[in-house]
């Protein structure tokens, strides 16, 4: 296993469409480790293949308290979804910037797990929020790109500022 390095924002690479995993062979399994270990080590509550520069549907997750139940989405498709939500969003990928995006309330969600069997589960909450944040960078798209370009504008000078200050 390995921590990987995590793309930061405005890396033009965030923008990257992944494409379908074909088959869920050993190396998507080590990916998943890897992309596991990298996320608990952060910590963060999800990440996404695109925020490790590889650009496969591929996402992990894991909202517990106790942080002991990885859910792995390859190939994650959103069903059905209803209701309204707006948490306030952070994001491995844009540091210390929190904000709130506006999303479905409920998803109920079609993948494939680490053995690449087919499933569906129904999220709510924190779950559903996250699913469909990690969704959106497999989509080429960060939570921030949601707001008006003043807020973008601001969130950019904000983190550059941040950059130089920490050089
Ligand atoms: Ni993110």
């Amino acid at each position: 296993m390995a921590i990987l390095k995590i793309l930061q924002y405005p890396d033009e690479k965030l923008h990257t469409v992944a494409i379908p995993v074909a088959q869920v062979t050993d190396k998507i399994r080590a990916l998943i480790d890897d992309m596991a270990e990298t996320m608990y080590a952060a910590p963060g509550i999800g990440l996404a293949a695109t925020q490790v520069d590889v650009h496969e549907r591929v996402i992990v997750i894991d909202t517990s308290e106790a942080r002991d139940e990885l859910l792995v989405l390859i190939n994650p498709e959103i069903i059905a979804s209803s209701g309204i939500s707006d948490f306030e969003e952070g994001c491995l990928s844009v540091p210390g910037i929190y904000g709130k995006v506006q999303r479905a309330e409920l998803v109920t969600v079609k993948a494939l797990n680490a053995q690449g069997e087919p499933f569906v589960l129904d999220a709510d909450g924190l779950l559903a929020v996250c699913i469909q944040h990690e969704m959106d960078h497999l989509a080429g798209k960060v939570f921030v790109e949601y707001w008006s370009r003043l807020k973008q504008a601001r969130t950019l000078a904000r983190l550059k500022k941040k950059l130089r200050s920490t050089m």
